[in-house]
């Protein structure tokens, strides 16, 4: 019987691509037990994800995808942790023009399992919103965190550059819409939802193309 549970954080900043800048709020979340937790994005302020950990070994740190809003604070995290940092291949594009002098410790590829308090998270690969974007599922726990891949009402934006919305679409469809219903989807921003409360929505994100 495993312990593990899910927590969460909001840490804010600035999301800066094609020349343009954002202020945002990101959201956080941790995975585990009293003893060790991964970090599901890292973002901004790496001193409210340490105090968040509270001392807990750090497994990994799982970037859902390189955008500088979920990776700024990855490094000062694994320094103060020792824990490798985790992305897409896919995704070092994104990842260099944040941390060019730094690379990923590992490879978040399709199908691999991060193990964490007795329980498990599989590596599901959903290119579109950025090439390298995955969500992590862990069907013990019910939960899919899903990155910027898809929000409370839909897709995450694809409107700036490495992003593609039939790739979006494609992935949604095919990768989560197909997880079961009552699945709830912890998002890189905002409020969480399930995949029931999504998938009837599917023609009308399409409709409407965004
Ligand atoms: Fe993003």
């Amino acid at each position: 019987m495993s312990d593990a549970r899910v927590e969460h954080l909001t840490t804010s900043g600035v999301f800066t691509l094609d020349g343009g800048s954002w202020e945002v709020d990101n959201n956080v979340w941790l995975v585990g037990d009293d003893e060790e937790v991964v970090v599901v994005d890292a973002p901004h302020d790496a001193e409210a994800i340490l105090a968040a950990v509270d001392g807990r070994r750090v497994v990994a740190v799982l970037c859902t995808h390189g955008h500088n809003d979920h990776v700024n604070a990855a490094p000062a995290v694994a320094d103060a942790t020792g824990a490798p940092i985790l992305l897409h291949p896919d995704d070092r594009v994104l990842w260099d023009m944040t941390h060019s002098d730094r690379a990923p410790d590992g490879e978040l590829a399709d199908g691999r399992t991060v193990k964490v308090g007795g329980t498990e998270l599989t590596v599901l690969h959903t290119p579109g919103h950025a090439p390298g974007a995955v969500c992590l599922y862990a069907p013990e726990l019910g939960v899919l965190f899903s990155g910027d891949t898809l929000f409370q009402g839909g897709p995450g934006a694809t409107g700036r550059s490495y992003s593609d919305f039939p790739t979006i679409v494609d992935s949604i469809r095919s990768r989560l819409l197909t997880l079961p219903e009552e699945t709830v989807v912890n998002t890189g921003h905002g409020d969480s939802t399930t995949i029931g409360a999504e998938a009837p929505h599917l023609q009308e994100w399409l409709d409407r193309g965004r």
